[in-house]
């Protein structure tokens, strides 16, 4: 009994304490389930969105401690929002880059200020994210970056060919930034998270774009073997994860939170 309600304390104890994060996209689905969980693991934590109000919102009704607006796409954005979080806080160990838009396209079909676009906050909002924040962070010799890829970025759909670019570039981009870190002796961890179906508003958005929604989405659930689809709460658990020093053992890989379907 007592071996027992010590493993209770143990897992009751805040993993992220002490920790500062900041999340993108944390307005809406995945990004507001990782920084509304990051904050009950004791981090103080930075939300923000392209979306200023939403994400003000959000931060005040899940423990967040700053909100900012900001447009992952643009470097002055970025520019702007880092020293804000070093000023306040003195120090940036997590940052999430989640922010992520998906527009339905094959590539016929798809425009190309759409395939920019996708590149502009998908690829390019992730590279700004990981430059800002290793300056931030090596000083202090650690930090964590998390980069939300996708199962998109593992497999390919006909239908989501910028989609699959700029996700599989992530996968990759983040393994040389896991690189650089390592050889320079930074002490940051750089890793990649590649969901499968989760319910959120991105997916309404994108079945909201096809003829058949019905047909698409029983065809995303069906590459799924566990037979369902995810929630954004399952994507958080390996958030908390690979944000606390459990996983400081861990850098350059590519975890799948997907029910299967990678396989
Ligand atoms: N939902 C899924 O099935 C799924 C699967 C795999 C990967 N993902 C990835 O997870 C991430 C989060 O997606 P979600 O499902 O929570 O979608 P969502 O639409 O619910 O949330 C995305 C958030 O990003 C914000 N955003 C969009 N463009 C932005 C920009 N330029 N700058 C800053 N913020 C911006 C939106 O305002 C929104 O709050 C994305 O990168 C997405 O590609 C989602």
């Amino acid at each position: 009994m007592a071996g027992g309600s010590a493993e209770l304390v143990e897992h009751t104890v805040a993993r992220l304490q002490g920790k500062t994060a900041l999340v993108t996209g944390a307005a809406s689905g995945i990004g507001l389930a990782i920084a509304a969980r990051f904050a009950t693991e004791g981090a103080q934590v930075v939300f923000t969105d392209i979306t200023g109000d939403a994400c003000t919102r959000a931060c005040h009704e899940h423990g967040g401690a700053l909100a900012l607006e900001l447009d992952v796409a643009l470097d002055e954005a970025w520019g702007d929002a880092i020293p804000q979080v070093m000023d306040r806080f003195g120090k940036l160990d997590v940052l999430v880059n989640n922010a992520g838009i998906a527009l339905l396209g094959d590539v016929e079909t798809l425009s190309v200020a759409d395939f920019d676009r996708t590149m502009a906050v998908d690829l390019r909002g992730v590279f700004l994210g990981c430059k800002y924040a290793v300056q931030a962070m090596k000083p202090a010799r650690q930090g964590s970056i998390i980069n939300m890829s996708s199962i998109s970025g593992i497999r390919a759909q006909a239908e989501l060919v910028a989609y699959n670019a700029a996700k599989a570039g992530v996968a990759l981009m983040t393994k040389s930034v896991a690189l650089h870190c390592g050889q320079q002796g930074y002490g940051i961890r750089c890793n990649s998270i590649h969901p499968g179906l989760i319910r959120t508003p991105i997916l309404d958005k994108l079945l909201a774009q096809s003829e058949d929604p019905d047909a698409l989405l029983a065809g995303f659930i069906a590459t799924h073997p566990i037979g369902h689809m995810g929630e954004p709460a399952d994507v958080a658990a390996l958030a908390v994860y690979l944000a606390s020093d459990e996983a400081r053992f861990v850098t350059g890989s590519a975890m799948s939170v997907d029910g299967g379907a990678a396989m």
